[in-house]
């Protein structure tokens, strides 16, 4: 999201909009990717992305070919750069890439003809979902000028976090960065972030609320003294959606833990925008894999 410029990210938005309309007729299907191949590379787990990023390429007839750590020979111990190469060698169009290293798909812009996206490198950004979460939240507020955003949770180890920091301040947002000491950094202050330690006092004065799940995958030592207690000070529930704006919306970019960070009353409940951002995670990725193959 830092390379993105604000005019840059608008015409992603408008872009979507016609990917949408198209996902919504009856056939659901444009010949704008016709002849292109697509290559989902996933070192890590994924639902939405991986599978959105698949629909995306189909529904713009492209040839979509997903490989994922466990069923490729990266378990017999080829490198991420040899997996590439290799790949480049059958020529893609573009090779979308998960990860767990920082600056993975940066690393292969610099090796690889194809288009690489990034679905997701280690903590440092996830900016398709970043794009996702901006487009809900405008569609909902008309605008993304003066809104306070807070993201609640393992601020530490999300790339979420991070693309949605840049991405939000981009449109001038304020946001507020929220959770136990131990999860949310001083540095992300030098991001242009304010700090909270505090949900419950920080919590009426948002308009849109990102809950975030904690990264155990990531984390070495716990972070705090047993997730019932993280839940008591750090999770949303129906007693704490009273102290909240009567217009909040309440994200999330998935997996949720329910019970966690997010009750099911509120993951299901009216100011919940969840399954809209599965939707526009589609259609932002159709918009994106359109750009790149037409530049
Ligand atoms: N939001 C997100 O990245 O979810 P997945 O890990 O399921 O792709």
């Amino acid at each position: 999201m830092s390379d993105l410029s604000r005019s840059q990210m608008e015409a992603i938005f408008e872009a979507t909009k016609a990917c949408r309309a198209l996902n919504e007729s009856s056939e659901k299907k444009s010949a704008s990717l016709k002849g292109k191949t697509v290559i989902n590379l996933f070192f890590e787990n994924s639902t939405r992305t991986r599978t959105s990023f698949e629909i995306a390429g189909k529904r713009l007839s492209a040839d979509v070919i997903n490989i994922s750590k466990g069923g490729s020979s990266v378990s017999k111990g080829e490198t991420l750069l040899d997996t590439a190469k290799n790949l480049q060698a059958m020529n893609p169009d573009v090779i979308v890439l998960r990860h767990p290293s920082a600056g993975a798909a940066y690393h292969l812009t610099q090796i690889l003809e194809a288009h690489v996206i990034n679905a997701g490198d280690g903590a440092h950004e996830h900016p398709t979902q970043g794009l996702l979460d901006l487009m809900t939240v405008k569609d909902r507020k008309g605008q993304l000028e003066g809104l306070q955003v807070g993201i609640v949770g393992d601020i530490a180890h999300s790339r979420v976090a991070r693309s949605n920091l840049i991405g939000f301040q981009k449109f001038g947002a304020e946001v507020t960065l929220i959770g136990p000491k131990s999860l949310v950094p001083e540095s992300f202050k030098d991001l242009g972030a304010k700090l909270s330690y505090d949900f419950r006092k920080s919590i009426p004065q948002l308009d849109v609320i990102m809950m975030l799940r904690i990264q155990t995958e990531r984390l070495k030592t716990s972070p705090f003294p047993s997730l019932r207690e993280y839940a008591r000070f750090f999770g949303l529930n129906r007693s704490l959606m009273e102290k909240a704006k009567p217009d909040v919306l309440i994200l999330h970019p998935g997996p949720v833990n329910r019970g966690v960070e997010l009750d099911p009353e509120v993951a299901d409940g009216p100011y919940s925008v969840i399954l809209d951002q599965v939707k526009n995670g589609v259609a932002v990725r159709m918009a994106l894999l359109e750009a790149l193959v037409r530049s």
